[in-house]
């Protein structure tokens, strides 16, 4: 009842939220979008001073921006990307969930740009692309956690078919990618130590589109489309609305067959949501929280930290314990009188395949004296000169991903060009079928993914999307032939 949800929503404690004295309105980001068939753009890695929270911050950015300019093409474009890095470390590019050629120079992790020089990205995205909510970061092993942790991190919206359903049409829509960032007091970027990687970077201040705690107005008539992307290398955001039902409509990799409801909806790193919200309730403002989440691995942290005398300062997962505030949407109607689409987007059935692999993701002692831990799949830590997983073009799997970490740790596990369904969580079958690109594998759990080989044969790689973990080694390569 609204007098239970008023009340729960008092409740809250959210001293250390109200004590921050900037509130920003959210900016319209740089956008490019492709025109006749061709999305063309210069971009450039650089480290540079930007307003954040009404603060000066050293932070990492494309083209000058946190997060990066919002790239929009269709189905069936050519994309071409002068890049230049300006950075201090080698890196590259990942189109994050595009179903491209992982050869050449496309959405290819092996590539590296050395610092000062380019490298155009040219990559055309198949005519049969689903719409989406898809992103880009650099992808260099070693690097990424930093750079990502940095800023660098921007949309790469697909329009298409959800965009053109009347009711998401008549809705207003709002991208809304969040980023967390530990900043010293003069605005340069915490380096972490030993056990921050370990557990996963994670800093204080938390942004949506880069500003502190945004204001979104959702237009009289009162229907929001919210689309979220996790760029954060580690956090985890346990989204939701204080109480207050949004819809889901789309997942990373495109559109649900029809509108789900949700109280609240965790985003593990890499992951993209899309939500419909209704303007509905008094007192006409909904706030967007993050409620606790823990996910996993602090005994391995203290055992750690005993044995080393060590003490971490941004320690992820146990930093967090209450509800923080991300933004706040308001509205100026009393009732939604747009309707909440019925239908949405056919989610087609794969096929029940002969192969299923198993894949262990787990932490292993490292041999060497020192080198504490190494993330793992199937024991085996990152190596870029061996395939680990060899598979037939045009064929579909079943992979059985296994979190065996005695410490229970969470993993997002991603993989990259090739989307996925959810078949089985636990034994259990997902409640609705969805693309996905990035799915959460929490500590002791097993989850059974079905993928499409369709076509782009080569080499690509899989891995954690809490990036500490990947450029720790939790990374392998899947060559597809
Ligand atoms: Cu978003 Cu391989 O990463
Ligand atoms: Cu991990």
């Amino acid at each position: 009842t609204a007098s239970a949800v008023t009340a729960s929503v008092a409740s809250i404690a959210l001293a250390q939220n109200n004590r921050n004295p900037f509130k920003s309105q959210a900016l319209s980001p740089k956008i490019y979008k492709s025109a006749d068939g061709l999305l063309k753009l210069d971009l450039e890695a650089g480290s540079h001073p930007i307003s954040l929270g009404g603060k000066r911050a050293y932070l990492l950015g494309y083209n000058g921006q946190v997060p990066a300019p919002r790239l929009e093409a269709q189905a069936g474009d050519t994309v071409r990307i002068r890049f230049t890095n300006n950075l201090t470390q080698p890196t590259n590019l990942h189109y994050h969930g595009l179903h491209v050629t992982p050869t050449g120079n496309a959405d290819n992790p092996f590539l590296e740009i050395p610092p000062g020089e380019s490298l155009t990205y040219k990559f055309t995205i198949p005519k049969n692309h689903r719409s989406g909510t898809y992103w880009y970061h650099p992808h260099h092993h070693g690097y990424v956690a930093e750079q990502v942790f940095g800023g660098l991190a921007g949309l790469f919206i697909i329009r298409g078919e959800l965009d053109e359903i009347a009711e998401i049409q008549a809705a207003k829509e709002e991208f809304l990618v969040l980023q967390d960032f530990a900043l010293d007091r003069n605005g340069r970027i915490q380096s972490p130590n030993h056990m921050d990687m370990m557990m996963g970077r994670e800093g204080e201040l938390l942004t949506v589109n880069g500003q502190i705690k945004p204001t979104f107005s959702i237009a009289s008539g009162g229907l929001l489309r919210l689309r979220f992307l996790n760029a954060s290398p580690s956090r985890f955001y346990r989204l939701a609305l204080e109480n207050h039902p949004f819809y889901l409509v789309a997942t990373d990799g495109g559109a649900l067959a029809e509108p789900v409801e949700f109280k609240e909806l965790l985003l593990a790193p890499g992951e993209r949501a899309e939500m419909l919200v209704r303007g509905e309730r008094e007192p006409k403002q909904y706030r967007l929280l993050n409620l606790p989440y823990n996910r996993g691995g602090m005994e391995m942290m203290e055992d750690e930290m005993g044995m080393m005398g060590d003490s971490s300062h941004m320690m992820g997962g146990k930093s967090q314990v209450n509800p923080q505030i991300l933004a706040t949407l308001t509205y100026q109607g009393f009732v939604s009188t747009l309707p909440l689409p019925k239908q949405l987007i056919p989610v087609e059935t794969l096929p029940e395949p002969k192969t299923v692999r198993r894949l262990e993701l787990s932490m292993e002692e490292e041999m060497a004296p020192g080198m504490g831990m190494s993330f793992t799949f199937n024991g085996k830590a990152f190596d870029p000169n061996k395939i680990n997983t060899q598979v037939q073009v045009n064929t579909v799997e079943d992979w059985e991903l296994v979190n065996v970490d005695l410490d229970r740790m969470d993993h997002p596990f991603h993989l990259h060009v090739n989307p996925f369904q959810v078949i089985l969580r636990n034994g259990e079958p997902e409640p609705y079928r969805a693309w996905k690109d990035t799915v959460l594998v929490r500590g002791g759990e097993t989850v059974r993914i079905r993928i499409p080989f369709r076509d782009f044969p080569g080499k690509t790689v899989y891995h954690c999307h809490v990036l500490d973990h990947e450029d720790l080694g939790m990374m392998g390569i899947v060559n597809i032939q």
